[in-house]
């Protein structure tokens, strides 16, 4: 059982590619912390140099107390399962699993313990004489993990452990994931790009871009309360809608005005917008496709929107629509009690009309795309 601490880590690659500035993070023994962003912010790096699989240019990393900058890789009490799987081909899924074991000299009689208690753990045993190219993808990815079950480290580390599987399997083995957390109950750190599989894994996420950490948080805080403008995009599927509004500041408290429309803020907003010291000012506001209220007729305060397109989903529709001023906005609207004639009347070019109630608002500065309200 472990902790990771990251201090002011910092990965700088020749060439003078900053590819991590200044990580800083605690990863509580037995936590499940996964870092998400887009390729390229610096995920793996900083996962390798938890494995010591790269140096670490600048800051301190530790596990438990002791500062591990300089410990190989092999005394670090590391696992790591990677995308590609790196299984070795030409011996059996039992060998695979035994490999390190072997390395360093254990016991026969453990090394089979471990390796038959893993392949129970991950459902492989009937595959255990089988060599890797006679599996298919989700089984070896299953050996990929039990390499690292078998090891009892104190760490396990995942890089994009699901990506190469299809979207069927890997909704099933993001299940596998939840459970094997379960029964070996150590502390892991996994890489995704995929905020779908960060929200449903993580204890905590920690959200990536261009090297810098946006923010770290649980997968509610971070969705109910992102701290910019990357975050609010990133996290949930249909992305937030963004759309160019005013923040008026009047006696009785804010609103925000856009497309003819005004929306009184409450009172946690407007505790918080007058702490500041805000005044009136140009915002970028946002709002979950889920969270809008779509209405058939036009009401006062209403937004009045054009149907560009009906996407069926089953359960919901995904209405992309146009407001006057060209503005792009997703709704999603579930069909259960839509009538026959409501649904007829979503078809390409009719109108529609849409509010938001204050309290599913988000309200960002347009030049430091920082929230005005989180963080
Ligand atoms: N060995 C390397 N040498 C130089 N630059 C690298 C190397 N590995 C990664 N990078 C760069 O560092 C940045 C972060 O890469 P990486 O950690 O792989 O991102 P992610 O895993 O989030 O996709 C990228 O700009 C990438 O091009
Ligand atoms: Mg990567």
């Amino acid at each position: 059982m472990a902790s990771v601490t990251l201090e002011h880590v910092k990965k700088i690659y020749d060439k003078n590619v900053v590819a991590v500035h200044d990580f800083n993070l605690e990863i509580k023994d037995k936590e499940f912390v996964v870092f998400v962003g887009p390729s390229g912010c610096g995920k793996s790096t900083t996962l390798r140099m938890i494995a010591g699989l790269e140096d670490i240019s600048d800051g301190i990393l530790k596990i438990d107390d002791r500062v591990v900058n300089d410990v190989e890789p092999k005394d670090r009490d590391i696992a790591m399962v990677f995308q590609n799987y790196a299984l070795y081909p030409h011996i059996t899924v039992y060998e695979n699993l035994a490999f390190s074991l072997r390395l360093r000299k254990m016991d026969k009689e453990e090394i089979h313990r471990r390796v038959i208690q893993a392949a129970d753990i991950l459902g492989i045993t009937e595959y255990l004489g089988r060599k890797p190219k006679a599996l298919s993808g989700g089984q070896r990815q299953r050996v990929a993990i039990g390499r690292a079950i078998v090891r009892n480290a104190k760490v396990f580390l995942m890089d994009e452990p699901l990506s190469n599987l299809d979207a069927k399997l890997r909704n099933q083995m993001r299940a596998e994931i939840i459970l094997l957390r379960k029964r070996v109950n150590t502390t892991f750190v996994y890489v995704t790009h995929d905020q779908t599989e960060a929200m449903t894994l993580g204890d905590r996420i920690v959200v990536m871009k261009d090297g810098y950490i946006q923010q770290v948080g649980t997968p509610q805080e971070v969705f109910d309360t992102p701290v910019n403008l990357f975050v609010a995009g990133f996290i949930g599927s249909p992305q937030m809608n963004f759309l160019k509004a005013h923040l008026v500041k009047e006696d009785s408290g804010y609103a925000v005005e856009l497309l003819g429309s005004k929306i009184a803020l409450n009172e946690d907003q407007n505790q918080v917008l007058a702490q500041k010291g805000i005044g009136s000012k140009d915002i970028i506001l946002g709002v979950r496709p889920e969270h809008t209220t779509v209405l058939f007729d036009s009401t006062q305060n209403a937004i009045e929107c054009t149907i560009d397109v009906n996407e069926m989903m089953g359960s919901e529709l995904h209405l992309h629509l146009s407001s006057k001023n060209g503005d792009r906005i997703i709704v999603r609207l579930p069909t259960v009690d839509l009538t026959k004639e409501q649904r007829s009347s979503l078809a390409y070019g009719n109108k529609l009309y849409i509010t938001f109630p204050a309290k599913v608002v988000h309200l960002f500065d347009p030049e430091t795309e920082a929230s005005l309200i989180n963080g």
